[in-house]
């Protein structure tokens, strides 16, 4: 009995790690995500076209982890502050922006919309 419990144990546990790590490596989550942005309006972030120009998921996912409304969790822990988001996305705007590069836009209107 003791040997048969544990070795189901082992094959649900084998399953239940197979399963999250196929989905850790194939999700890239939503095509377009939609972020609060206080008074000025909402930002519609372009997920797919992000993920397809920059080489990795890097710099966004080194400061929040992917899932869906982690941003505004974070926030509202304190994990980030305000505009902790907002100024990594600027930053590289600008820096590619300042190098003649293809890139989005740095005016609060180009990414806040009501
Ligand atoms: C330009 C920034 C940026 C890049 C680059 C980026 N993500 Fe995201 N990702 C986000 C944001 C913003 C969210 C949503 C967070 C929230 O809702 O608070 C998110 C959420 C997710 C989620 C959660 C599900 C969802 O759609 O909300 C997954 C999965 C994900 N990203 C996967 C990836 C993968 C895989 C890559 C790299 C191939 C990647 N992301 C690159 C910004 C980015
Ligand atoms: C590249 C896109 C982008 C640009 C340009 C931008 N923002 Fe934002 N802004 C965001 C994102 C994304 C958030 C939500 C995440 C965060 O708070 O970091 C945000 C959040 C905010 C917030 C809400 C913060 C809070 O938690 O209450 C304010 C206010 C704000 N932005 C003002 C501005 C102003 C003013 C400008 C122009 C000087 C500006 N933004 C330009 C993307 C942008
Ligand atoms: C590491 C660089 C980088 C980061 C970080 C980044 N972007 Fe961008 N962004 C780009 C590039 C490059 C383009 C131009 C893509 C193209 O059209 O070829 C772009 C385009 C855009 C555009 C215009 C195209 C469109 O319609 O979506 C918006 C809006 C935008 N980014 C918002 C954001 C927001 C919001 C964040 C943060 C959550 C962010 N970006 C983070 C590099 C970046």
């Amino acid at each position: 009995m003791k040997t048969g419990s544990l070795f189901s144990a082992m094959i649900i546990g084998g399953i239940l790690l197979s399963g999250s790590n196929s989905q850790a490596v194939d999700n890239k989550g939503a095509e377009s995500i939609v972020l609060k942005g206080g008074s000025l309006g909402s930002i519609t972030l372009s997920h797919r076209l992000h993920q397809g120009v920059l080489a990795d998921c890097k710099p966004c996912h080194e400061l929040f982890p992917k899932e869906s409304q982690v941003v505004d969790k974070m926030k509202a822990e304190g994990k980030l502050q305000r505009k902790n988001v907002m100024d990594m996305c600027k930053k590289c705007h600008k820096d590619m922006a300042d190098k003649g590069q293809k890139t989005g836009p740095t005016n609060c209107t180009d990414c806040h919309k009501r």
